[in-house]
């Protein structure tokens, strides 16, 4: 990840030259970010996964794709973008003109971790008739190396888009590629590559829940594990889930995925009951520590300073942008 790009205007270092990172206790963040954001014309993207108080001051919230979507079409001069690095560099990739910043550039995903570059080009090379559909949790190192991005809104469609003796290589998660095979009856071949939020949850603890809410229904990601899938009422992206549980009429849900969804769900259907999928030990590990490093506090530091901003290789960006640019065309022409 690059570092961060410290250069800002004298006004915002404090006496001993540093960047002013305090923020005043007494400060309507609220009101502050909403000023800020007019008055720099910034567009403030979100994840269903950052906390609520960050959901509750975006221009828009959404899954990958819808972020993706926004961020394709924006007429703002700045990104703020608030979910994990991937997203916001997949935003720059997009918009080579504009500002993309994010509040924190740590803020990294262990499923993108998970394929290094140089090991995804290599397994690559072993397998030359293959095509790559690659699940836009990666950097932009395995973008550049891939035909084709999804999200898991599309990732069957875009599967599908090859004829079914067209040989595919998915990455890097294997548990979203394994029930893309599943359904679709392909035999994609899969990158090990998992994420850690979605490979936590206990299948013994939901089962007990299950029985002692027999109305509820289990809603699950596709990130998830196959014993998870197999007992789910209902699997789909973020969004898809979110829907689900505003249409369906069902009283109490059991969500198999990150907790910050739940912040929309209550919000939307607030007569409903909603029960997070317990991990498979005491941790709250069904939270993303990479989204969770992202604040209120820091989301205004970064409006304010501009800062930490997305920097990238020009090279890099031309040869990622193909494969995103083909899966929102793919989309745009399924409706999607
Ligand atoms: P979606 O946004 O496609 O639902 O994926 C969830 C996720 O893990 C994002 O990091
Ligand atoms: Fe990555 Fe999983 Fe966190 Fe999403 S929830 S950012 S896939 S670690």
């Amino acid at each position: 990840m690059p570092d961060i790009h410290i250069a800002t205007a004298e006004k915002n270092l404090n006496k001993a030259g540093f960047l002013d990172l305090q923020v005043d206790p007494a400060l309507d963040l609220f009101e502050e970010i909403r000023r800020l954001k007019k008055e720099k014309n910034v567009v403030l993207l979100a994840h269903y996964y950052q906390e609520a108080d960050i959901q509750d001051v975006a221009d828009y919230i959404g899954d990958s794709l819808g972020l993706a979507q926004q961020a394709e079409k924006t007429k703002a001069d700045i990104i703020l973008f608030a979910g994990v690095h991937f997203m916001a560099e997949t935003a720059k990739i997009l918009n080579p003109g504009k500002k993309v910043i994010i509040p924190d550039l740590k803020a990294g995903c262990s499923l993108s971790d998970s394929c290094p570059p140089p090991l995804f080009k290599k397994f690559r090379e072993e397998h030359p008739d293959h095509v790559v559909v690659s699940y836009i949790n990666c950097s932009a190192g395995i973008k550049a190396l891939s035909d084709v991005i999804c999200t898991s809104s599309n990732a069957k469609i875009i599967v599908e888009s090859f004829p079914p003796e067209q040989p595919i290589i998915f990455a890097p998660d294997k548990n979203l590629g394994a029930y893309i095979n599943k359904i679709t009856g392909r035999n994609m071949l899969l990158w090990n590559g998992a994420c850690m939020v979605h490979e936590i949850f206990s299948l013994e603890k939901i089962s007990r829940l299950k029985k002692e809410n027999p109305g509820a229904k289990l809603i699950a990601h596709p990130e998830c594990e196959d014993p998870i899938l197999k007992i789910a009422d209902f699997i789909g992206s973020t969004t898809q889930l979110l829907k689900y549980t505003q249409q369906d009429s069902s009283r109490a849900y059991i969500v198999a995925t990150e907790t910050g969804i739940l912040h929309q769900m209550i919000k939307d259907s607030p007569e409903k009951t909603f029960i997070p999928a317990p991990p498979d030990n005491a941790c709250a590990c069904n939270d993303c520590p990479h989204m969770k490093l992202n604040t209120l506090e820091k989301l205004y530091i970064c409006l304010k300073h501009e800062l930490p901003e997305i920097h990238m290789d020009e090279d890099l960006r031309l040869k990622a942008r193909i494969p995103i640019d083909r899966m929102l065309e793919i989309s745009a022409k399924a409706g999607l």
